[in-house]
């Protein structure tokens, strides 16, 4: 049997996920059991088998869920989604002791209360559940077992069943999270778009958590993201339960075939906070990444980590003073502004948004790129934040930019090519340049 299934992930890295779905076909299926479809923005549509679905959940790192389509039809009010959601057999996917959640999604829709289409949605779920099984399921905002998402558009309304659950940048190893973590999709997304592979140096000298360094291990140890956690589909009457024993068991092999190899990963990572570096030394021990490297260091006297050059990633901090994230005077840790706040989760929609009154650390940024020309030659240098005047502010010019959305932010992955005699520069405080404003990744 085969589903139409759609997976969101950060928008800017649509191409990048449809290449690693294809891949997941390839490498883990029968012909035909994940099919790539359409990129649209903010996801890839693609049909296949429960296998491919599964599959998808659980070799992605790239994508946010994987939704399966239910229905879809054309809608003009909050009626005609109550009568769609009305028609379908949930009693085949769920029970009613299950809890539930709905969400919505809309993009130029002509309804007026997105909220209330959603309790149609629910009521519609509830009422054939009602006729059907006899009881009604209960929402469960929180931890629900099941969540269904309709999207609509100007005209028409799809109804998906999440086979994810909790979303897939969850990886499950995470239990100490920075101040502002990435989250691990959109970091995975940037590995692929640097064009890293294993055996190629890597390095992030604002690690934090350490995320980058994390997802790069998982590649090199091939270990697949979705291991170590529970899925939405677990909970659905239909899904194919031996399909995902069967995976499940040749991902725990190609783990355990990997890590029983010794060797150097060649990912190393630094940051001035040995708070942070507690953090992700932590993280990297719950997940079994004892082999990458931390150093405490302020990344204007980094130096590079291997003989060999390779690959440098970052997304440095940006509207906090840089030294808030460092030690004052006495040695003691400071925490940032949205430590102190105890705000961890909004960072990646906030991570970098300026605060009106800190200016971003110029000479820092000055001093890094100085170090970035002076010491990295042969290397490339990836670095993620949504201030557009960096280049300027390190005084490189870059070789690519791509747009990407860190939560609602828009960022740019700026790409620095550090060629010996030939490091391109710019005058501080200089502009964008036209001429640069190659949008691939590549
Ligand atoms: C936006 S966070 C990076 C988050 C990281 N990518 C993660 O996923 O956890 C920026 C990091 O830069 C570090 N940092 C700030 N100033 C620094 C400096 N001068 N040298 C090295 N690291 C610095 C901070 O401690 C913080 O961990």
């Amino acid at each position: 049997m085969s589903f139409d299934f759609f997976a969101p992930c950060p928008r800017g890295l649509e191409a990048a996920l449809a290449a690693e779905l294809a891949e997941t076909a390839q490498r883990r299926l029968p012909p035909g059991a994940l099919q790539v479809g359409a990129e649209v923005p903010g996801g890839v549509h693609f049909r296949g088998s429960w296998a491919g679905g599964i599959a998808a959940n659980l070799h992605s790192r790239i994508a946010s869920r994987v939704l399966l389509k239910i229905a879809q039809r054309p809608y003009r009010s909050e009626q005609d989604i109550y009568a769609l959601a009305r028609e379908q057999q949930w009693e085949k996917w769920f029970s009613a002791n299950e809890t539930i959640r709905i969400d919505i999604t809309a993009i130029k829709s002509p309804l007026r209360s997105l909220e209330f289409a959603t309790l149609r949605v629910k009521d519609a779920i509830c009422d054939r559940m009602r006729d059907k099984a006899g009881a009604r399921p209960s929402v469960d905002t929180a931890y629900p077992d099941v969540r269904v998402f309709a999207f609509l558009t100007a005209n028409e309304c799809t109804l998906y069943l999440d086979t994810s659950g909790e979303p897939l940048f969850k990886r499950g190893w995470r239990l100490d999270k920075g101040a502002a973590p990435l989250r691990e999709n959109l970091a995975a997304g940037i590995l692929r778009l640097t064009g890293w592979t294993p055996g190629t140096p890597l390095y992030d000298p604002m690690c934090g958590s350490g995320t980058f360094l994390a997802e790069a291990a998982q590649v090199a140890l091939d270990i697949a993201p979705g291991l170590d956690r529970r899925f939405g589909f677990e909970s659905l009457k239909q899904a194919d339960m031996a399909a995902w024993r069967h995976l499940k068991s040749e991902a725990n092999t190609a783990r355990n075939l990997a890590q029983s190899k010794t060797g150097d990963l060649l990912i190393y990572g630094s940051d001035i906070s040995d708070v942070m570096l507690e953090k992700a030394r932590a993280n990297f021990k719950r997940a079994g990444f004892g082999s990458v490297t931390l150093k405490q260091l302020d990344a204007r006297n980094m130096t590079p980590p291997s003989a060999a050059p390779g690959i440098l990633v970052a997304n440095p901090p940006y509207g906090e003073r840089i030294e808030v994230r460092g030690r004052n005077a006495r040695g003691e840790a400071r925490p940032t502004a949205r430590e102190r706040r105890g705000d961890e989760d909004g960072a990646s929609s906030e991570g970098f948004r300026r605060a009106k009154d800190e200016a971003p650390d110029a000479e820092f940024f000055q001093a890094f790129g100085d170090t970035l020309k002076q010491r990295f030659t042969g290397w490339r240098a990836f670095v993620l934040t949504s201030d557009r005047k960096l280049p300027g502010q390190l005084r490189l010019r870059e070789a690519a930019k791509t747009p990407l959305y860190n939560g609602a932010l828009e960022c740019r992955l700026f790409r620095f090519d550090l060629i010996a005699g030939s490091v391109r520069q710019r005058p501080a405080g200089g502009g964008a340049n036209p001429a640069a404003g190659n949008d691939d990744a590549g």
